[in-house]
């Protein structure tokens, strides 16, 4: 089984200005890494994590959109062992709606595009690492179509697709890859969502869990944990389930 414990390790978080990037870069500083560069596309949304951390936080410019803003990001980082694929965006969309394809190609700009990019940039480094991890916030709605948010769901599908791919082809490196599929996380993301949520700390508790146990598979908060396992028992009943989250 690979494990791997933060302490004393090197991470990239993208999207660590806010939200699950934020509590995912709080909980590795807490649990002994050695330096988090967190990525915001304004880095000036960094200062508190700065003033709380000093030099363990190092800043970076980071949008994950902006193939020179991803280049200078890889540029400026020396050595890395964990690699957390935060940033994303939930544009709504249903597939069989006038704003289908703008609401697709938006998530998927960010969500999957932005994250191969990024991870493909900063692997030359990771590479070095001799125990390392690549995580990505997928979402329950990539195990399942949501149809209230259903391009979004295409997005994070393909990050699943993705995190099983990064798996095979790391197969004999010690690199542990994490999926990780929250549901309803209080955020901003989330703020319009009418259901009860669990919190940006919960879900960085579970990942940083994760590494040191090992999981491949992170349902990181209560909702994700029932899902999860009905998921891996009756995808299908999950798919008849999710049909009901309708706009
Ligand atoms: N909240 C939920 O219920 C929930 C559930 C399942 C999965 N997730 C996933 O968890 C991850 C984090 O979401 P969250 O809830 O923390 O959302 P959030 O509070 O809206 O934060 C999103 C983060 O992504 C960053 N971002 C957006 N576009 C970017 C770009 N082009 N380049 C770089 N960074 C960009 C944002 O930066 P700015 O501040 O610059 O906008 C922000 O830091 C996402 O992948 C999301 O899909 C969330």
């Amino acid at each position: 089984m690979k494990t791997i414990d933060p302490k004393g390790k090197i991470a990239l978080v993208s999207g660590a200005n806010r939200g699950i990037g934020k509590a995912i870069t709080l909980e590795l500083l807490n649990k002994g890494a050695a330096k988090v560069y967190a990525g915001a596309r304004n880095v000036e949304t960094l200062s508190e994590l700065v003033s709380l951390y000093g030099n363990r936080v190092v800043p970076v410019q980071l949008d994950v959109t902006d193939d020179r803003s991803i280049e200078r990001a890889a540029d400026l980082i020396e050595a890395l062992d964990i690699l957390v694929n935060n940033a994303g965006i939930f544009a709504i969309g249903g597939i069989l709606s006038g704003a289908a394809l703008t609401s697709l190609k938006d998530n998927l700009d960010i969500n999957v595009w932005g994250l191969i990019k990024l991870s493909n940039a900063v692997y030359p480094q990771l590479a070095k690492s001799e125990n390392s991890a690549i995580i990505n916030i997928s979402s329950l709605a990539g195990l399942g179509n949501m149809p209230m948010a259903a391009t979004y769901s295409v997005s994070k599908a393909a990050v699943h697709s993705i995190t099983q791919g990064m798996r095979a082809e790391l197969s004999d490196k010690n690199t542990l890859v994490m999926g990780v599929y929250p549901g309803p996380i209080d955020t901003e993301m989330a703020a319009n969502l009418e259901m009860d949520k669990d919190s940006p700390s919960n879900v960085a508790q579970a990942i940083v869990s994760g590494l040191i146990n090992g999981t491949e598979d992170v349902f990181p908060d209560v909702m994700s944990q029932q899902a999860g396992n009905f998921y891996l028992s009756n995808p299908k009943a999950v798919e008849q389930e999710f049909a009901n989250f309708k706009a």
